[in-house]
């Protein structure tokens, strides 16, 4: 949800800037714009529709000097994405501009009482309220711009990451954070800012993380400043990155996405990497070893989640009734957090989170928090907000996951769920040793088994380009399978912007039976494990109704094999671990699909990689 940048050092800002919009991309693209301050002391703003390569057009011809200056890359919320509405905003006097990701909750009072002092606004944005109240409050009481945006930001209610600029003094730049992420980079004589890390690693690996109702000054040639909303004047904790380069480039790859699809042997072996001992026989997990009694004495675990990590949470979900016999409830966190869900002291409640900053998911830990249970994260970002919140957690190390459609991040976030489950199964005697082991011996082989599949693109790109005529898709699965199935359909639909649906198969013939014709693509995650024969009989019913049917099946396969229109194979695996394989090839057909339909691959349309509005 919107990108920001900022620089301050003696290098020409411009470039910095269009560098790290570029990385933050991911995070809204409906806009762009930038704002710097030339030597002439002139505060120039260029903002546009559409994507950063058009504002790099847009400003071809324009004054782009200055060693100051923040950018913006957008995901509109307030407004429709046009040139007016694009950040920076100006303050009425222009001589400050802002840049914000979040959303001002207040902002009609607050505009409303401006008006009344005589603002005008030339925007729809609740982000344009903010600057001429920073404004306001600076003039009325001839503040610097420091103690303006900490008056101010104490009168919002809100989200904010925000960058502000001020016409006469280039030296400084005044920045702030409350639910919105936002990273300090310190460089030799320079500072960078970034909603995430991505734009500031090409330049320093020091990094300062802003808390929530933090406000910083930085200022050249001086030490940062960070004072909170209390007026608490804070240290800054400097962080090294351990991020590089290439993570957060495309490496010959078309897409990020297909980058990250083809990552997967590599990230599911870093994030077992310590943790899945094969050799030993054994799963160490810091957060079972330190924690496995809260979830031992734990009468029942909450996952909650958005989007594809709560698919990740409804395989957590099998996993642990199956392994550890604790009962398992899992909710979106938008429901979650509204519905005053009765959490119970001892309650462990498993937030799961690619990016960490998901405001409904971090809203929900906060709740469950506040009633007593025992939050633990299962989160990709380092440093990220979830990572913070909770009590205790794992990391998925599935580096950075910059397509909007998340692939390498669902995988990891199953692995950590599996390995989790296991050792406290093992923990809590729920396990034999035979099965331990041997589900230890063959979750250490899944990267390997997914190379074969990821062999096999060709092949699945073929049978995408046949379903591009297709408006809508049904994706049907049972058990580990079924939100495998809810999967594939998302994928579909938010990258090809095909209609999709995940059903558990057998409830197909509860309603959606009545969609199928012979236009009607199936797929059907059918790998082959104790349900077999149910599956069959449903691909049966598909058939008898002339729908088109895709099944994935384990290799081998005999009897689905003969009613499919086609079929994509898997290796043989554990049950528990399938979920792992079958999903591999739906994240290629949405993919290949997409492609072939001309999509934006890795920036679809109306959405955004982070979303950290509710
Ligand atoms: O960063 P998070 O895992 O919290 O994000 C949750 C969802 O927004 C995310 O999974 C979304 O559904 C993806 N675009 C799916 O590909």
């Amino acid at each position: 949800m919107c990108g920001i940048v900022g620089y301050l050092g003696d290098k020409q800002a411009f470039d910095i800037l269009i560098k790290g919009l570029h990385r933050l991309e991911y995070r809204g693209y409906d806009s762009a714009g930038v704002a710097l301050v030339d030597s002439q002391g002139n505060l120039n703003v260029y903002k546009t529709k559409g994507k950063v390569s058009s504002l790099e057009d847009y400003c071809k011809d324009k004054d782009t000097t200055g060693t100051v200056g923040i950018a913006h890359t957008r995901w509109a919320t307030h407004g429709e994405p046009n040139d007016k509405n694009a950040h920076p905003h100006y303050s009425q006097s222009k001589n400050l501009a802002i840049i914000h990701n979040g959303i001002i909750e207040n902002y009609l009072s607050l505009k409303t009482f401006l008006q009344k002092e005589g603002y005008q606004f030339q925007s729809d944005t609740d982000t344009e309220v903010l600057v001429q109240l920073i404004d306001y409050i600076k003039t009325q009481h001839n503040l610097s711009l420091y103690d303006a945006v900490h008056q101010a930001l104490s009168q919002v209610i809100g989200a904010y990451a925000i960058g502000v600029l001020e016409k006469n003094n280039p030296n400084v730049l005044v920045a702030a954070r409350k639910s919105s992420p936002l990273i300090i980079g310190i460089g030799e004589g320079e500072y960078f800012l970034g909603s995430d890390a991505s734009p500031i690693i090409e330049y320093t690996n020091k990094v300062v993380y802003i808390n929530d109702e933090e406000v910083v000054k930085i200022e050249r040639g001086a030490n940062m400043e960070i004072r909170n909303l209390k007026n608490v004047v804070l240290q800054p904790k400097v962080h090294e990155l351990s991020l590089n380069l290439d993570d957060i480039e495309k490496g010959g790859f078309e897409h990020f996405m297909l980058k990250e699809i083809f990552e997967q042997p590599k990230s599911l072996s870093l994030c077992m990497n310590g943790r899945l001992h094969r050799d030993l026989g054994e799963i160490r997990l810091s957060g079972i070893l330190d924690y496995g009694d809260k979830f031992e004495r734990a009468s029942r675990i909450i996952i909650t989640a958005c989007g594809t990590s709560w698919h990740a949470g409804l395989i957590g979900k099998y996993l642990f009734e199956t392994f550890c016999r604790i009962p398992v409830e899992v909710e979106v966190a938008s429901e979650f957090r509204y519905r005053n869900p009765v959490i119970q002291r001892g309650d462990v409640l498993i937030a799961i989170s690619q990016s960490g900053e998901t405001a409904d998911t971090l809203a929900a830990m906060e709740l469950a928090k506040k009633q007593g249970a025992f939050v633990y994260g299962i989160c990709n970002v380092v440093g990220s907000s979830v990572a913070r919140l909770t009590d205790s957690g794992t990391y998925t190390h599935a580096g950075p996951e910059i397509g909007v459609a998340s692939t390498k991040a669902f995988t990891t976030q199953v692995a950590v769920l599996t390995m989790t489950a296991l050792a406290l199964a093992k923990r809590m005697n729920k396990i034999t040793d035979e099965d331990y082991k041997r589900i230890i011996d063959e979750f250490a082989t899944i990267g390997d088994k997914i190379q074969t599949i990821l062999n096999n693109r060709d092949y699945i790109k073929e049978i995408s380009k046949i379903f591009t005529y297709a408006k809508n898709f049904i994706y049907l699965g049972r058990g580990f399978n079924y939100p495998v199935a809810m999967e594939g359909a998302l994928k579909l639909k938010e990258i090809s912007y095909i209609h999709a649906e995940g059903y558990p198969a057998a409830e197909m013939k509860h309603g959606p039976i009545a969609l199928i014709d012979e236009e009607m693509p199936i797929v059907v995650v059918a790998p082959h494990y104790a349900m077999y024969s149910k599956i069959l009989s449903n691909v049966q019913e598909v058939k008898a109704r002339k729908g088109k049917v895709i099944a994935v099946v384990t290799e081998g396969d005999v009897d689905i094999k003969k009613l499919a229109d086609y079929t994509i194979e898997v290796p043989q695996t554990e049950e528990c671990l399938s979920p792992l394989l079958t999903v591999i090839p739906l994240q290629l057909l949405s993919y290949y699909i997409a492609v072939a339909k001309g999509r934006d691959v890795d920036q679809p349309r109306n959405l955004a990689k982070s979303v950290t509005v509710e």
